[in-house]
């Protein structure tokens, strides 16, 4: 729109993102609108005209902030979400603007290198493979959709088919072996790519929810047809993880696809105090993580890596008369992704490394486990609060009194109260809290104030549940 006043338009978008983020610290957690309110906001029939566009963001961003929950704070604790750093707010907003389809080099240049170099830097973060191929896609749900394409089209190949051209049907099976506590986005990929969950033979997982390699091995033995394995580094809810090293040594003897789930885990790759946890993980065959957890990148920024490009790209590349493909060293990111069209979120990412470095990375995942078990040994030392895992990354379970409704109820008690916001889960058929520490901004007043918080409620709900409490209220 030539001669539109952008000025006047960004700058009210700006003062809302602006009081929005200088909020934030001081800001509750749990939304102050409810869903009649939102609706009654939001919704109402179709505008019949068109309205003034500065009005229309400033309309948004004053009635959506209610219904927002604020897990990008510094005390959001809920499930693995980071923040935004401040790089990739401003990369975001460019991104918006330049509004660049990101599929082919040819219509967007720098976003399909930002692209390449974020996705160097990634390899070496990790100590991955410097060859192996990346697709910046929208989180680990379609990173194991791409994978396992991948792992897919490879293992389907060596038995004799070309699954891209003769499809499943009247394919040999293909057999997936996943640890019991896998995350169930695995299942989701099975299903999207026709292998369904039938496929699914659960390996027995230890104490922390880690596959147990010696379980794999008696699964695999004089096993033969196509074969995936999938392992996890970052149990969803412990955050313990697999020895891939020992799974890749057994599964590759039996000639299976290594896919490895480290949605936040592979993060402790980039940490030279955590890396050893993560021993043997560049010998897998691919890896699924997000950047929208740990690096703290904006929604949605997930991350496909294989091993393999050439199975990689026969699983997602595509042609026709009209795409503008590359045909020198050019890389179109279409190949590497399930999508054609899409937002270049590879600037955004290219952003948060560029402005953290190799050190801040490894700051940023080392503080949030420093700060994860701060909040440990804040709440175990409170009578009948256990925490029932081992704090090997940024997941702490907590369980109230040994009993689920009282656990239940000081979840609820503290999402209510709005210091802080944890959720709960079932570990082991025991209801728990599970706290994630993953933001940038999170310090230890944040994890002090929270604990307290959390403490208060456990008394309040502790002392209410009491016989004597009960018959004198
Ligand atoms: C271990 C694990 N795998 C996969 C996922 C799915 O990630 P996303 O929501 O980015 O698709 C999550 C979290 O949501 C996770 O914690």
């Amino acid at each position: 729109m030539r001669g539109y006043d952008w000025e006047s338009l960004l700058a009210g978008a700006g003062s809302g993102a602006l009081g929005f983020l200088q909020g934030l610290p001081g800001r509750e957690i749990a939304p102050a609108a409810t869903r009649d309110e939102l609706r009654e906001a939001l919704g109402g029939p179709l505008p019949a005209r068109p309205s003034d566009p500065k009005a229309v963001v400033a309309e948004l961003a004053k009635v959506a902030d209610r219904g927002l929950l604020a897990t990008a704070s510094g005390r959001f604790f809920g499930f693995v979400i980071g923040g935004a750093l401040p790089a990739t707010v401003g990369a975001e907003w460019l991104t918006a603007a330049w509004d660049q389809c990101a599929g082919f080099h040819a219509l967007s240049p720098a976003a399909a290198v930002a692209e390449e170099a974020a996705a160097a830097w990634l390899l070496e973060l990790f100590g991955l493979p410097n060859d192996a191929s990346v697709g910046f896609v929208t989180g680990a749900q379609m990173a194991h959709f791409t994978c396992l394409a991948a792992g897919r089209d490879a293992v389907l190949r060596r038995a004799g088919r070309d699954v891209e051209v003769d499809g499943l049907v009247g394919a040999p099976p293909v057999t997936v072996l996943v640890g019991r506590e896998r995350h169930a986005t695995v299942d989701r990929a099975l299903r999207y790519l026709g292998l369904g969950t039938a496929a699914i033979r659960e390996v027995e997982a230890d104490g922390q929810g880690r596959m147990r390699p010696d379980a794999l091995a008696g699964m695999l033995r004089g096993r033969s047809g196509p074969t995936i394995v999938c392992a996890q580094v970052g149990n969803l809810n412990t955050g313990a993880l697999d020895r891939v090293g020992e799974v890749c040594e057994v599964a590759h003897q039996a000639q299976a696809w290594v896919h490895v789930d480290g949605a936040f885990g592979l993060w402790a790759a980039a940490s030279p105090s955590l890396r050893p946890l993560t021993r043997g993980v560049e010998l897998a065959d691919s890896w699924a993580t997000d950047a929208h957890k740990w690096l703290n990148v904006p929604y949605d920024s997930g991350i496909a890596i294989c091993a393999h490009p050439q199975a990689h790209r026969a699983a997602m590349t595509g042609s026709a008369s009209y795409f503008p493909q590359a045909a020198g060293r050019e890389r179109d990111p279409m190949d590497w992704n399930p999508e054609l069209s899409r937002r270049a979120r590879g600037f955004a990412l290219w952003a948060a490394l560029r402005s953290l470095g190799a050190a801040g990375v490894a700051d940023l995942v080392d503080r949030c486990c420093a700060l994860a078990r701060r909040f440990a040994e804040s709440l175990v030392g409170a009578d009948g609060v256990r925490v029932l895992n081992e704090v090997v990354l940024n997941q702490v379970l907590v369980r109230f009194g040994d009993d689920d409704d009282l656990t239940r109820r000081v979840i609820a008690a503290v999402q209510r109260e709005g210091t802080c916001w944890m959720a709960g889960a079932t570990w082991r058929g025991r209801h728990v809290m599970r706290i994630s520490v993953s933001n940038w901004s999170t310090d230890e007043d944040d994890v002090d104030r929270s604990a307290d918080a959390v403490l208060r409620c456990y008394a309040r709900e502790r002392r209410a549940a009491t016989p004597d409490a009960r018959q004198s209220s």
